[in-house]
């Protein structure tokens, strides 16, 4: 049937079916959170409380980030973090952005082939598991870089709360001990990992039971006294350059003192007349993202319909062609010059809609380019101020409990961000990406990222805060929240909590989240020549602020509750909590 016939069809269809959204009393999800003067939404839900008191007593939504942020390095120790880095994204209330780059830094003594052994092969775990695996950690320069040029209020008392929780500790929830059990066999291999994150007798924390962290408090307490020379000048460094000596790491004290954030001017695109702010490289997310929604845009969504074959096929074919890029031509902007602007034109995303055949999946491998030989680890929070000035931040150690090592004294948990490096062209990191030389290994560098925090706005107010962790999968965690508010009508709610679709070029496959597809569309793909992967996990935690409306139709309407928040289902401690 051609592809307008069937477009058609499906306009009848959903002519149909548009009454039911209409009653609007039955959702697949639960209400989002409403807020008139602040919103926070993060995957702890002690950590949210940290921002709302921030919001509540006259910070603006940069404070409340930063104060979230170390927050998170000790309510939820898996992702969040001050031994690794990330990305924030700025929105002020006066229409400007810019962005901020955190992220680690490849050693001074880090070489293009130090994974690889004598035959050339990666040796396995060397860039996960051990100090080998550590990239310079950013996450105390950038919160204090943020707070200093944006914020308002004391590193005193935005890190104050974070120190409560390390020195005193904190009640675990069922969704905390997930987390612990999990990686309760890769933290008792560092003694001083294991000493903080599990029991006397080896057993990970149970629910109820209290997590304290003398260690971690001193080290905040000391930042929180003396600034970012604490960690990047002082004891800490030290610390974790001994400890990295002793246990097979390359870490130097000038690796540390050379360490700088960067301020970056964030991507920008445009959807259907919507403005998309997001992360530049070093991060292909904000690239990416607006490839996939620049050709997305030619093709009428909202008429295919969420989850239909038609949708799922022009969005996979998308994300097809914008991960060759990403895996190919992206890299450090410091080391590499990345066609930003030929990925961002839409001349190029009509190029690639031409190549979509409407009828059959493409091929994964004819799009090899020449020469070219999950989890919860990652964590993302949304933040909106009485003012409207909104902030997205994703940071992370990568892997969870990044390279699951503490260095002693400090009770600081290191990423082990090296892995998403190419360790060689071709072979796949842990998240299955294949990538090249773009996003090679050297001194300095910053390993290639799809950390997308991102703000869309529309008529030059603020529309929507988004971002997730996910590895690779992020930027279509992301992507797909958008279209589903902007294209499907989901409130935020339902937009995060949707079944979610993923595919990254290679492997040439379409992953699909439990119950994410009908039997009968599953059938339609594979007929189109699909690969789908029915996965047994979901993925993602996404957070999300929508502006103005719980949906875009309360939006239009006017009416609704000024921020609507709501954190993912899948987010199993997080809140989304609004004032
Ligand atoms: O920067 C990146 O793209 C990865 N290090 C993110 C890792 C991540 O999201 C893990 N969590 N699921």
């Amino acid at each position: 049937m051609p592809l307008n016939r069937r477009i058609l069809i499906a306009a009848s269809l959903s002519i149909t079916f548009a009454l039911a959204p209409l009653t609007g009393v039955f959702a697949a999800s639960p209400a989002p959170a409403k807020g008139e003067h602040g919103m926070v939404v993060t995957a702890q839900h002690l950590a949210s409380e940290v921002g709302i008191g921030v919001l509540k007593r006259g910070g603006n939504a940069v404070d409340a980030a930063v104060a979230v942020g170390y927050a998170l390095a000790v309510v939820y120790p898996n992702a969040g973090n001050i031994g690794g880095g990330g990305f924030m994204t700025i929105r002020f209330k006066d229409g400007k952005s810019t962005f901020l780059d955190f992220r680690e830094r490849a050693p001074l003594a880090a070489t293009k082939t130090m994974y690889l052994d004598k035959d050339g092969n990666p040796v396995k775990g060397a860039s996960l598991d051990g100090y080998l695996a550590v990239g310079v950690p950013g996450s105390v320069a950038g919160l204090e870089m943020a707070r200093e040029k944006y914020g308002k209020l004391s590193r005193q008392d935005l890190m104050a709360p974070a120190i409560g929780y390390a020195r005193d500790g904190f009640i675990l929830n069922q969704g905390d001990v997930a987390s612990f059990a999990g990686s309760a066999d890769r933290l008792a291999k560092d003694p001083a990992a294991a000493a903080i994150f599990l029991k006397p007798d080896g057993k990970p924390y149970g629910i109820g039971e209290r997590l304290v962290q003398p260690d971690l408090a001193a080290s905040l307490v000391a930042i929180s006294e003396k600034g970012t020379d604490a960690f990047y000048k002082g004891a800490i460094a030290d610390a974790i350059v001994k400890a990295s000596g002793a246990k097979g790491g390359i870490l130097a004290k000038p690796d540390f003192e050379q360490y700088a954030v960067r301020e970056l001017k964030p991507v920008t695109c445009t959807y259907r007349g919507y403005e998309i702010t997001s992360s530049p490289p070093p991060s292909s997310g904000g690239v990416i993202i607006c490839e996939i929604l620049n050709v997305l845009e030619g093709y009428p969504l909202s008429y295919l319909g969420a989850g239909s074959a038609e949708t799922v096929h022009v969005m996979v074919e998308a994300m097809r062609y914008a991960y060759v890029d990403r895996n190919s031509a992206l890299g450090d902007p410091d080391f590499v010059d990345n066609p930003v602007s030929k990925l961002l034109d839409k001349a190029y995303a009509k190029d690639i809609r031409d190549k979509i055949d409407p009828f059959r999946a493409g091929v994964s491998q004819d799009l090899m380019p020449k020469g070219f030989g999950e989890s919860k680890e990652t964590t993302h929070y949304s933040i909106i101020d009485d003012e409207g000035n909104a902030v997205a931040v994703t940071y992370t150690l990568n892997g969870s409990f990044g390279a699951g090592v503490v260095a002693d004294g400090t009770g600081i948990l290191l990423n082990n961000e090296m892995d998403d490096f190419t360790q060689k062209p071709g072979v796949p990191n842990l998240y299955g990406l294949v990538q090249g030389e773009a996003n090679a290994i050297q001194p300095k560098k910053t390993p290639l990222s799809s950390m997308s925090p991102t703000v869309v706005a529309k008529d030059g107010k603020p529309f929507m805060v988004i971002g997730s962790p996910g590895g690779s999968r992020i930027i279509t965690i992301t992507l797909e929240a958008i279209v589903n508010v902007i294209d499907h009508g989901m409130n935020i709610q339902e937009a995060i909590d949707a079944p979610r679709i993923h595919h990254q070029w290679l492997p040439d496959k379409v992953y699909v989240e439990p119950f994410g597809l009908s039997p009968d569309t599953e059938k339609l793909l594979a007929g189109m020549g699909y690969h789908l992967d029915l996965a047994d996990q979901t993925w993602g935690q996404a957070a999300g602020i929508l502006v103005g409306g719980k949906s875009l139709a309360e939006v239009e309407k006017g009416g609704g509750a000024r921020y609507n928040g709501a954190i993912d289902s899948r987010a199993a401690s997080g809140e989304a909590l609004g004032y």
